[in-house]
């Protein structure tokens, strides 16, 4: 468990989690790694902590550069769990009289979760803290994702320490991105469709403001994944793009089933995007974790849910993907509903329900068939994902 100096007199002293699979309904099935740094200057400064079960790794990686209690320090970017859950073990290490420096939001949220009278110096946006040879100054992203995140840029290194912004859930042995190439990127975007999608709009206004602050930014180090030093522009291009969620000629065509109907529906639909030249995929929720599905619909510019109906209601499954979708307010989505019933047949209507309040443009009322589609319930799928595509076409060409 070594540390990583990172540049000169910083190091990279976080820990891997492999084996996480699930973080908090997202699937990571290639691990994570929360990030946490040690810079050592004439004041020893902790930026982050890891998730609590990890804390020993990180005092093993710090014990290799400097006596933990030596820590004179200690900086939070964000009060989740996963980056202050050993913050208790730290302080605990520490004099009573260590300032543990966090935006005012930080100070509440850390000591509603950790009741602690820590010494909080809260920071707001422009504050400078002077480490010695170096001085941090913080910038607060309120939202990014929760309404305590900020960062803390290092202008001497030009290193960012993002927080969880720019971050990807992957663990690796590699701590760079030109180590593992263009790989990455999936992942990042997966991160950005599943934790900030939904605050787009401060997304691109931190854009802007970092731009127009003209910080010069050589590396940019989150708190989860890989670190950007071969090109931290690209990224931030990235999160760019992601934010406008301009929609793509691409159609995800989402369902659950039964007895196959509601899937060979599904099928038919796919068929008629297919031939106007759209890209689409079809994703079985039991199949494909919401966390996956969420991916491919951040850029999709149609997004199709099928359901078929048990004892009156839309399926489970289906439920659960669109209580998660709703949360993070996907924009500018044509769509429609489908499915096959047996006697009642709400399911349909009430998909197209839930995503006309997520706010779905929807061309056509939602689609139903009794029990097994014939060929002219096929015929009727293939021209309700015909006007969902021309729909699409319209608003993309
Ligand atoms: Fe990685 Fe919002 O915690």
């Amino acid at each position: 468990m070594k540390p990583l100096e990172i540049a000169k007199d910083i190091y990279w002293v976080g820990a891997i989690d492999w084996n996480i699979r699930d973080f908090h309904g997202y699937s990571t099935y290639q691990g994570t790694t929360y990030n946490a740094f040690l810079i050592v200057d004439e004041k020893i400064t902790l930026i982050d902590a890891v998730k609590e079960e990890f804390t020993n790794d990180m005092f093993s990686r710090i014990s290799q550069v400097v006596d933990p209690s030596k820590i004179d320090i200690v900086i939070s970017n964000h009060t989740e769990m996963d980056h202050s859950g050993g913050l208790p073990k730290v302080m605990h290490r520490l004099s009573k009289d260590t300032p543990l420096y966090c935006s005012n939001n930080g100070m509440k949220n850390l000591k509603a979760h950790f009741h602690q009278e820590w010494n909080f110096q809260p920071v707001k946006s422009g504050d400078e803290l002077s480490l010695g040879k170096r001085t941090l100054s913080f910038l607060e992203t309120r939202m990014l994702h929760w309404p305590d995140s900020m960062f803390t840029y290092l202008p001497s290194d030009k290193i960012l320490f993002s927080s969880d912004a720019f971050g990807q859930h992957y663990a690796s042995l590699e701590r760079f991105d030109d180590e593992v190439g263009e790989m990455i990127m999936p992942h990042a975007a997966k991160y950005y469709a599943n934790i900030l999608l939904p605050f787009s709009q401060l997304v691109t206004k931190l854009v802007d403001q970092v731009t127009e602050m003209g910080l010069e930014i050589d590396m940019i180090c989150p708190d989860h994944g890989i670190l950007w030093r071969k090109d931290p522009g690209k990224i931030i291009q990235a999160y760019a793009e992601w934010a406008k969620q301009t929609p793509k000629k691409k159609a995800v065509v989402v369902y659950d089933t039964m007895w196959h109907s509601t899937e060979k529906m599904a099928d038919a639909m796919v068929e008629a995007f297919k031939d106007l030249g759209i890209e689409a995929r079809v994703m079985h929720i039991r199949s494909c974790h919401r966390s996956e599905i969420m991916t491919e619909v951040m850029d999709a510019g149609a997004v199709v849910v099928g359901s078929p109906t048990i004892n009156n209601n839309m399926f489970p499954t289906v439920a659960d993907f669109l209580t998660y979708m709703k949360g993070l307010k996907p924009k500018n989505k044509v769509g429609g509903a489908f499915g096959s019933y047996g006697w009642s047949g709400e399911a349909a209507k009430q998909v197209n329900a839930e995503l006309e309040a997520i706010g779905f443009e929807l061309p056509n009322d939602p689609l139903r068939v009794q029990y097994i589609p014939d060929g002219d319930s096929l015929q009727a799928c293939y021209a309700l994902g015909e006007q969902i595509g021309q729909t699409l076409l319209k608003k993309v060409e």
